[in-house]
């Protein structure tokens, strides 16, 4: 039945209800439409400026709200290993079967080695319950619901002052308190050490803690590693459970070694970590939608249980997670040379995340900039927070049909070595 002609059945049963037995009109209202009490929500802030981007003709426009990689010339970017790896998929003709509700075990042994490192000790004895999950998102949700069920702490979560947008709704979905600590200080547009060293004293114990692997989304603000070693020893000496969201690895410096250093250290400090990993942005899969959640127990037998408990989570959620992403990541980690061939790809894109860093700041010396940007080359990943404030920001966007998100972030991705002189005569102009 059409729509329109449902609608109208319906409200003539209404209609006839509400004459014959003196329904009242709320009633009667109420069963033509379910959902008139549900209100318009906010657009997404990031998916907004996309769409205004779009529409502004000016031919020097520049976005740099999206958070995905684009090379030098500002479009997308498939790794030549990522195409290599699909070639060989596609010459497999594999078939198209549901994967196991915890993902591809390939997948997950190569996620938690990726991390860790080959044969550490946590996988050598047999300590991770690691699933595959919906890219870093899915992944992060799926340990959060874990969390909401399992937990037996404190069911707060601590998550840094600022963090990426998604972050609190993601644990609020899971039903978990949402509380914050410092570590952004907008002076130095460095990590304020002091501020989440005394509010993390302050955590209650027991609590949960999450922390960004490596580069921290959005300031790209990352502790030094004798700082990690400190937060270690207090997060440990509070007993606060630490969660890892790992959206970058090897995309921060280029090494994914270096930029798992903070988990690796936790581990070896006796932490019983959470873990989210994504290949969003290392292996630039982006809409493949692929990741991993891990949960480290103390013994063999726990991570079983719990590794039994999730598969149980997982199965009403979305039964069993998507195969072609995995695949692609299990051709690339299972084959040393392709493997090298994706290390090479990712420190291409992180060096020129870097190089273009540095560029953004000597154009802005060139232009005679007097403000401090040595943040801009400080801050590591895909995203600089740039310490504008919202003035500048609308004048940027305004004036320059330069387009970023109201906190001053800009993705890095978006600058390349064509529009970063008109970008830094822009910030220059609207700074002076
Ligand atoms: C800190 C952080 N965590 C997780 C994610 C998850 O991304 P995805 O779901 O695309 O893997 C992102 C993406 O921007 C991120 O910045």
């Amino acid at each position: 039945m059409a729509q329109s002609t449902r609608f109208i059945a319906l409200s003539s049963v209404c209609t006839l209800f509400k004459n014959n037995c003196n329904v009242s009109s709320h009633t009667a209202k109420s069963m033509s439409s379910w959902w008139s009490h549900v209100e318009m929500g906010p657009p997404d802030a990031i998916l907004g400026i996309t769409e205004a981007f779009k529409k502004d003709q000016n031919p020097k426009k520049i976005n740099l709200g999206v958070g995905a990689y684009r090379d030098d010339n500002g479009k997308p970017f498939v790794l030549p290993s990522v195409r290599k790896a699909e070639e060989r998929i596609r010459n497999k003709e594999m078939d198209k079967e549901y994967s196991p509700i915890a993902g591809n075990a390939e997948f997950c042994k190569h996620s938690i080695n990726l991390a860790l490192g080959d044969s550490n000790d946590v996988v050598t004895n047999g300590l991770n319950a690691t699933v595959q999950g919906i890219s870093g998102t899915g992944s992060l949700y799926i340990g959060a619901t874990f969390l909401s069920h399992f937990f037996s702490g404190n069911k707060e979560v601590y998550l840094p002052t600022p963090t990426w947008g998604n972050h609190a709704p993601i644990f609020k979905l899971a039903r978990l308190p949402v509380k914050t600590y410092r570590y952004y200080d907008p002076k130095t547009c460095g990590l304020d050490f002091q501020g989440a060293l005394e509010d993390i004293s302050k955590i209650p114990e027991k609590s949960i803690i999450v922390l960004h692997a490596c580069a921290h989304n959005p300031t790209g603000v990352d502790p030094k590693p004798e700082q990690w070693k400190e937060l270690s020893t207090l997060i440990k000496k509070r007993n606060l459970f630490t969660f890892f969201d790992m959206a970058y690895q090897g995309f921060a410096s280029g090494c994914i070694q270096k930029d798992s250093l903070a988990i690796k250290l936790f581990l070896k400090d006796g932490h019983k970590i959470a873990l989210a990993q994504s290949y969003a942005k290392n292996m630039g899969l982006y809409g493949e939608r692929v990741g991993a959640f891990t949960l480290v127990s103390s013994n063999k037998d726990e991570a079983q249980n719990t590794l039994s408990q999730l598969k149980i989570l997982i199965r009403p959620i979305y039964s069993n997670p998507p195969i072609n992403g995995a695949r692609i990541v299990n051709e690339i980690l299972g084959d040393s040379t392709l493997r090298e061939e994706w290390l090479c790809d990712v420190k291409g894109m992180a060096d020129r995340i870097i190089s273009v860093r540095q560029k953004l700041r000597n154009n802005l010396k060139k232009c005679g900039s007097s403000r401090n940007w040595t943040h801009i080359t400080d801050q590591i990943g895909m995203f600089c927070y740039t310490g504008l404030k919202l003035p500048e920001v609308e004048k940027l966007t305004k004036n320059y049909s330069i387009y970023l998100t109201k906190d001053g972030r800009i993705s890095m991705a978006g600058v390349t070595s064509k529009n970063v002189e008109y970008l830094a005569s822009a910030i220059h102009d609207i700074t002076k």
